[in-house]
């Protein structure tokens, strides 16, 4: 139906005959002139219908923001008084010779500009309408970007696009799952993938040796800015290669991307074992664009006349860290504390100490704070040597059990680092590697802290001896404070596999009922592999600079888990439930 694009149209064209085909972005009426800015995926371009032209003037004068038109026109020059620099199309106009109103529309229910503040609940509900806002158009095109070239890089490398089922059985990746009940077998259920995992796995005991997909996962879990129940990872699997290898490999992957998408060289990333980025960053995933770490100051606190620090000071299970924020931190006033304090909070952190250093050479006298008085002189000038504190630093605390510390005193570095704006550059990527094998629940029992096929880096017997101190072959990608991705070397012998399970406390006869098949494939030559999985949502997110993934997905879900476009989840008829030998339980009310 067309010949050109809107939004491709140039100079080059002035004097062509064209014909275009998109939505009415605007209408004007000019003093007898009727400008209609014309709308598709390439952007918008100003067509122009002089009274001279007769019934299609009268049809231009009728259309409405939205309507769908087919124009045929004149290209031409804009004068020099009307072009517009800041539209790609700026410098030309059509001349309209004819217009068809392909479709009328009723007015819409938000306005599809790109500055509007429209709630994300009424988006939500007209979604194909907000995806027409240019703002969502380009974060769509950049996402199949994406997609497109990373494929192409993986293609290179020999990978291979395999699918894997989507009904299937229960993967444990730490989530609750979402059940689809089976009809021909009653009382039975399929589980969707919370990822291809078990089956990536297979694939490479099948021999097909490097594997990727864009694979669907589904995981019921409580969402925020960065979890779908329904997402996509880039999933990749690969044998006979280490976790040095793989990592060579993805990480070319994600700076090929960058490069290719949006000229950025990410350079080499740094890697940081799990241990210390916890000591230093308070975090799993650190945000190494933000140029403040934590400071652990047991040592200094253990005799000090303030229970809050002595206490967790000589306990082996607690910590007193230090947190220096400079640049200006000493002009936190007594309310911006007191909110810091309050966020901490939400961390579990019971109070936020403090000390500002106003003038480190009048002694005592120039710090100011509401603990100074328990800590000896000693103490605090090793404090401020330890910390290389000057004047107009402020250095907060948190005293508790280790992992209330970790998530307080991280929040808060992150929080004071965006507030302060301290972000140091645009893009920093890293690698998390050497993660524990397990982590200990509030009961005391173990669970993976990635999944239960991940080898652990020593021997079945040395991690039935002490499972606790076990460290996984794991690597975590992060990017921006973000986990992009996360992966590992696999358990390839059945030996060691059983061992996991048995530190997991999952017995014989479970695991053989919920992955038999895997332990009998891992009895008949199955190689060493590893791989990883990336979030591809997450990924697009940081690289068009949304706020929540769900602006990187073009049908996304609630943060309760449903979509206000189509309801879903739906009732379903009795009928149906019938069948699928389902009763509902009477609702409580
Ligand atoms: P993991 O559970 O770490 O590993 O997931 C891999 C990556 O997927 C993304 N991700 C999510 N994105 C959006 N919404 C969610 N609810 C969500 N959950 C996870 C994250 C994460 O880094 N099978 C393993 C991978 C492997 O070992 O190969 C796995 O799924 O970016
Ligand atoms: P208090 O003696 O309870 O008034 O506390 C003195 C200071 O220590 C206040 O600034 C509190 O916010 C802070 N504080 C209390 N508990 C902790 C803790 N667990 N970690 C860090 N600071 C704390």
């Amino acid at each position: 139906m067309r010949s050109h694009y809107c939004g491709t149209l140039r100079a080059e064209h002035i004097d062509q005959q064209i014909t275009l085909c998109g939505w009415v972005d605007r209408r004007r009426d000019h003093g007898g002139v009727i400008f209609l800015d014309v709308r598709d995926r390439d952007g918008i371009v100003q067509v122009v219908f002089d009274p001279d032209v007769g019934e299609f003037f009268q049809r231009a004068d009728k259309v409405r923001s939205e309507y769908v038109v087919k124009i045929v026109g004149r290209v031409r020059a804009r004068s020099a008084n009307t072009i517009n620099p800041n539209m790609p199309t700026g410098t030309i106009e059509v001349l309209g010779k004819e217009i068809e109103i392909l479709n009328a529309a009723a007015t819409p229910p938000f306005p599809l500009d790109e500055h509007n503040s429209v709630g994300e609940e009424v988006r939500l509900r007209y979604r194909y309408l907000d995806l027409r806002r240019p703002e969502m158009q380009e974060r769509m095109r950049l996402r199949a970007r994406i997609t497109s070239t990373l494929r192409g890089y993986l293609d290179a490398q020999g990978f291979l696009d395999l699918e894997t089922p989507i009904l299937t059985r229960a993967t444990p990746e730490g989530a609750r799952d979402y059940l689809v009940p089976s009809r021909t077998h009653a009382g039975k259920f399929f589980a969707l993938p919370q990822s291809p995992q078990l089956f990536k796995q297979l694939l490479m005991v099948s021999g097909f040796d490097r594997y990727y997909q864009i694979a669907k996962c589904f995981r019921d879990e409580d969402l925020r800015a960065d979890r779908q129940p329904e997402f996509t990872q880039i999933d990749i699997e690969t044998s006979f290669l280490d976790a040095e290898d793989i990592m060579a490999i993805t990480e070319g992957m994600i700076r090929d991307l960058f490069k290719t998408v949006l000229d950025v060289d990410l350079g080499a990333f740094p890697r940081m074992h799990y241990s210390e980025a916890i000591n230093r960053f308070g975090s799993d995933k650190p945000d190494l664009r933000i140029p403040l770490e934590l400071v652990t100051v047991c040592d200094l606190m253990k005799q000090v006349d303030f229970k809050v620090f002595s206490g967790p000071a000589n306990d082996p299970k607690s910590r007193v860290a230090a947190l220096k924020v400079t640049g200006g931190g000493a002009k936190l006033t007594r309310k911006q504390i007191d909110e810091y304090g309050n966020y901490v909070g939400n961390y579990g952190a019971k109070g936020l100490a403090w000390i500002k250093v106003n003038e480190l050479a009048k002694g005592i006298e120039g710090l100011q704070s509401p603990i100074i008085k328990f800590m000896p002189a000693d103490v605090v000038t090793q404090l401020i040597e330890r910390l290389n504190a000057v004047d107009g630093d402020i250095i907060f605390f948190g005293a508790d059990k280790k992992k209330i510390v970790a998530d307080a005193m991280g929040a808060l570095r992150i929080k004071v680092g965006h507030d302060l704006n301290m972000l140091e550059r645009p893009w920093a990527p890293m690698w998390v590697v050497d993660f524990p094998m397990f982590e200990e629940s509030d009961d005391g029992s173990l669970t993976s802290c990635h999944h239960p096929f991940t080898a652990p880096l020593c021997t079945p017997e040395e991690l039935a001896q002490n499972p606790a101190a076990a460290l996984s072959n794991a690597y975590d990608m992060v990017l921006n404070g973000t986990e992009l991705g996360g992966g590992s070397i696999r358990i390839h012998n059945r030996d060691m596999q059983e061992a996991v399970f048995r530190v997991l406390g999952i017995g014989a006869e479970e695991a053989e009922e919920k992955f038999g098949f895997l332990l009998d494939a891992l009895k008949y030559g199955a190689p060493p592999h590893g791989g990883l999985a990336f979030g591809l949502d997450r990924l697009v997110m940081l690289m068009t600079g949304a706020k929540s993934i769900r602006d990187v997905i073009a049908f996304p879900k609630t943060q309760t888990a449903a979509c206000l476009m189509t309801d879903a989840p739906g009732a379903v008829d009795a009928a149906q439930l019938r069948e699928l030998n389902i009763r509902l339980r009477k609702n409580e009310e």
